[in-house]
């Protein structure tokens, strides 16, 4: 169900992310990020996830599920698969910035084990801070959690 993307795919990408976001990322913008060093790219029926890793440290970049196919599993899973090819080409954290106020990704994230390392304020527009988020790989299985 879910597959590492490919250049092939930025048209698919940057509808994914126009659906999830307001401030979209065109074609060019996803063209440009594909072909950066250290991008980890996956597509799912309606979600994607992207990631940079950059020696033993990886950074979520963007994560998104259509609205229509929500709580159904497949922003964990796309989550996981981004972690698990990360850790096996030598990553040992992950981390990623989330809107104070994003409660469905926060959620997410705490139930596959990242937790608060940092916070930054008046980061995103309407002055609301991003929590900066970590977890240690491998990721434990989210039923392993609270
Ligand atoms: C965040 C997002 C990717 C979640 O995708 P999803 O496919 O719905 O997530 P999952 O179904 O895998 O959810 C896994 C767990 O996360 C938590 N969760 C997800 N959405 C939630 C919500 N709206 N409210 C509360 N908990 C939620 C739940 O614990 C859920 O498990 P459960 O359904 O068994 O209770 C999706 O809401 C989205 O695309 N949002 C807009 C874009 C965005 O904010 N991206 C993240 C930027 S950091």
């Amino acid at each position: 169900m879910i597959r590492a993307a490919t250049l092939e795919d930025v048209a698919a990408l940057a509808r994914l992310h126009a659906a999830c976001f307001v401030q979209a990322w065109d074609e060019k913008a996803m063209r440009g990020l594909m072909e950066s060093p250290g991008i980890l790219a996956f597509l799912a029926p309606c979600g994607f996830v992207m990631a940079r890793v950059a020696a033993d440290e990886a950074e979520i970049l963007t994560l998104g599920v259509e609205l229509a196919a929500r709580r159904a599993g497949r922003g964990a899973a796309l989550v996981a698969r981004a972690a698990h090819d990360a850790q096996a080409s030598g990553v040992r954290a992950m981390f990623l910035e989330v809107a104070t106020g994003n409660d469905a990704a926060r959620a997410l994230y705490r139930r596959l084990g990242f937790r608060e390392a940092g916070r930054r304020k008046a980061y995103y527009a309407a002055s609301e801070d991003a929590l900066i988020l970590r977890a240690d790989l491998p990721l434990r299985k989210s039923q392993d959690l609270d």
